[in-house]
């Protein structure tokens, strides 16, 4: 080889290292087809520096001869870039699209593939794993430093770990058992992440390490997430002490709504955000709910998760926007549901049924037939009977630092209804066809199924 050959090799290389794109995930999305399912996906993705956000694709891994081009935002300076493109209008034979990301002159990732979504509201199967409140590691690779007695620093566990669920959610996929996810928020819980370095600026590049750890899952299949009161801001002692440098520019759920992008658009729901959204797949229309803000007793409506004074919070739609336009989509479900169209309206969010209650929906989603409500928070399992609609499920268990009992102050179900419950580390399997929702609890350890119903 030459030696300015070799010299440019080296240096796309080093430019390469230095531009690579990480953490790359996608999500349902773009212009609807003719049975109402997203015709595409978001392709987000980082990088160090700010090259063009470019996605290669096609329909065999010998022809990406459709590129694309999408954006780059850089929410907190010196961390980098996050991009987001949108493949759309995939014709409905399109099974399998193969993809990569990158910039022509820094250099592309590695090809990555993905199914696009059901061009049907019948005759549709398919899984996808459901929970919330998953950690980053465990407590053994990013062991607290903050001082532990016997009890919880604070609610923070002195051992924990997210790998059980983790590696599960590998062997799920591994095993072809799921097509997406559904992580109902407190992803990562980032915000605990000073507890492993209490004095360092922890929060971004523990959401990096996060977002690189679930790459096997997110770049292949769609990952849709919910806000959580994790997802609110940076309220780390570097992040209070350094309110110009971190605290104003991560909170009111920065990070969450930069890094993701849900079909918030293309369903009415929060403009530019994540916080309420709904799509449909196969024989489900899904509707996430906001548990946050934007309702009256909502609690980030004013502050963060912290509730430190200057830590805002909230305030993404006009007064009662989101609740009005929860109703009218609930309503356009029902009437397609009761037209023979879609068969099911699940309903996510991150709170469990007390908020429910105080959020005053529960009447929409009796009125509406929603059949599932979905939800974490609660870092415990309990599922209602299914005998009355909807079913509530708390999927809490995944595994976090704040591991634990359930929240005494959570109402999980309706009140004189029987509850099932439990506290081990595990993620939820729902098997969708046209007769029934197949649900199931696997523990996360041993893989054993912990819990399981059929909702007709
Ligand atoms: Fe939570």
């Amino acid at each position: 080889m030459k030696f300015t050959t070799a010299l440019a090799a080296a240096s796309l290389l080093i430019s390469n290292a230095f531009a690579a794109p990480s953490q790359v995930h996608i999500s349902l999305g773009g212009s609807v087809d003719e049975s109402g399912a997203s015709s595409g996906m978001y392709v987000m993705w980082k990088t160090d520096d700010q090259p063009t956000s470019t996605v290669k694709y096609g329909f065999s891994e010998d022809d990406l001869s459709n590129t694309i081009t999408g954006s780059s935002k850089n929410y907190l300076n010196k961390h980098g870039y996050h991009h987001t493109a949108l493949i759309e209008n995939l014709s409905c034979d399109v099974s399998k699209v193969f993809y990569q990301v990158g910039d022509p002159a820094d250099g592309f990732s590695e090809i990555f593939t993905f199914k696009r979504a059901p061009c049907a509201k019948s005759n549709t199967k398919f899984s996808i794993s459901i929970f919330g409140d998953m950690g980053y590691l465990d407590s053994d690779l990013r062991p607290p430093k903050i001082p532990h007695g016997d009890e919880p620093y604070h609610g923070l566990n002195k051992v924990w770990s997210a790998t059980y669920s983790r590696n599960m959610l590998e062997s799920l996929k591994d095993n072809g058992e799921i097509d997406w996810v559904f992580h109902v928020g407190d992803i990562g819980y980032v915000d605990d992440s000073f507890a492993s370095a209490p004095l360092k600026f922890t929060y971004e590049p523990v959401y990096d390490g996060y977002m690189s750890w679930i790459q096997n899952l997110t770049s292949t299949m769609p990952y849709m997430v919910s806000p959580g009161n994790h997802e609110s801001e940076c309220h780390s002692p570097i992040c209070i002490a350094q309110e110009l440098k971190y605290g104003r520019h991560l909170r009111n759920f920065t990070a969450f709504n930069e890094r993701w992008t849900m079909p918030s658009k293309e369903s009415g729901g929060s403009r530019d955000t994540n916080m309420w959204y709904s799509f449909n797949y196969g024989s489900v229309h899904f509707v996430s709910i906001n548990t946050e803000t934007d309702w009256d007793g909502a609690e980030e409506q004013e502050t963060g998760d912290s509730h430190i004074p200057w830590l805002k919070a909230g305030g993404f739609g006009e007064d009662g926007e989101f609740l009005t336009w929860l109703e009218a989509d609930l309503a356009a479900a029902y009437a397609d549901k009761k037209a023979g169209g879609r068969k099911w309206i699940i309903a996510a969010g991150h709170r469990p049924y007390s908020t429910i209650q105080e959020m005053k929906i529960e009447g929409l989603f009796i009125k509406y037939e929603v059949d599932v409500y979905f939800a974490g928070h609660s870092h415990s399992y309990s599922r209602t009977t299914s005998t009355t609609k909807p079913v509530y499920i708390v999927a809490g268990g995944a595994g976090c630092d704040e591991m634990g009992p359930s929240k005494d102050d959570l109402l999980l179900g309706p009140v004189g209804g029987d509850l099932i419950e439990s506290d081990k580390y595990s993620t939820g399997v729902l098997d969708v066809s046209d007769e029934k929702l197949s649900w199931r609890l696997i523990d996360s350890i041993d893989g054993s199924v912990i819990d399981s119903v059929d909702i007709a």
